[in-house]
């Protein structure tokens, strides 16, 4: 029987990325629909559960993505409220890749240190990327911190990520490198969560910085997110700090995304959320 992956996506066009990468996670067709909402999912979640046997069932999926969080987790939340017992299938949220990133990133972090206790400091964090960092970072016990050129998207962020996993972030306003550079000025551990190509810090900013100790960055595409790391580094020492470039932890971030995929197939009642899909970067790292 063929693995059917229904690609679920809360923006115009179905993400490419999420489509190779279903693919390549072991499915044999992915179907994409755009522009989802919790008002029109209902009829797709249908034809996803009354299909197929219960022992068959196994072999159809979800998978949510586009590019905003909040729409990604409200339709999540719409797809399981369609669900009754006996007439699911496995779900995975991935908005942009905010968890699949973010549960590689910090796992790095986790295995080369405890975070309980670290000041964090989230930069651009109001991304899915870095909703989902910020709050795994405060799920590990770090004090976290999570800035945006607008204070107010910074509270709504947190707000946010409060009211999903009962953590406390804190909101800070960083209009420009400058302000950025204080905000990390007494943190042990700094993420540049930042959009596409955009420079958040530039090395001078940090490689003085008595104070911190590892740092990734996620921004692929040049510049990079903090100036002075290399997008390959992997756990690289730089001015006395661990750092990881984009690439350097986006092979654990793309292997975690394929390999949840790939268990999405092997029962019908999965959900991969943050935690879940952290718990398999955790064991893979
Ligand atoms: N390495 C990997 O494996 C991997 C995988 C997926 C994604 N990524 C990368 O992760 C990063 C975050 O992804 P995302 O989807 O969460 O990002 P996003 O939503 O596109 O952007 C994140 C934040 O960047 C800030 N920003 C935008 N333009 C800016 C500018 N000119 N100056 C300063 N800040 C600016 C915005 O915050 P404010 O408006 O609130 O300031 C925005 O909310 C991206 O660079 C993405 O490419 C990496």
């Amino acid at each position: 029987m063929k693995k059917l992956l229904f690609q679920f996506d809360t923006d115009p066009h179905p993400a490419v990325f999420d489509t190779v990468v279903g693919y390549d996670g072991g499915a044999d067709h992915v179907i994409g629909h755009c522009g989802l909402t919790p008002g029109n999912v209902g009829p797709l979640v249908d034809g996803t559960i009354f299909t197929r046997s219960p022992k068959e069932k196994k072999n159809t999926a979800i998978f949510i993505g586009g590019s905003d969080m909040l729409a990604g987790q409200e339709l999540l939340a719409a797809v399981q409220q369609r669900f009754f017992p006996g007439f699911q299938v496995s779900v995975m949220l991935d908005s942009n890749g905010s968890n699949t990133t973010a549960a590689a990133g910090v796992a790095i972090l986790v295995k080369n240190r405890p975070l309980a206790g670290k000041k964090a400091v989230v930069l651009a964090g109001t991304g899915p990327v870095g909703q989902r960092v910020a709050a795994l970072l405060a799920l590990q016990g770090a004090e976290v911190f999570l800035t945006s050129r607008e204070i107010q998207r910074a509270k709504n962020a947190c707000r946010a990520m409060a009211e999903r996993f009962g953590v406390k972030t804190t909101p800070l306003e960083t209009h420009d490198d400058t302000a950025r550079s204080k905000a990390i000025a007494d943190a042990q551990i700094v993420f540049a969560a930042g959009a596409t190509g955009i420079e958040l810090l530039q090395a001078k900013h940090w490689q003085d910085n008595p104070h911190i100790e590892l740092m990734v960055d996620a921004n692929a595409a040049p510049p990079a997110g903090i100036g002075g790391i290399d997008s390959m580094d992997r756990g690289s020492e730089r001015h006395g700090k661990i750092v990881w470039g984009a690439i350097g932890f986006g092979a654990l971030k793309l292997a975690v995304h394929r390999a949840c995929i790939a268990r999405l197939f092997t029962d019908c009642t999965l959900v991969f959320d943050a935690e879940e899909i952290f718990a398999v970067a955790k064991a893979m790292v």
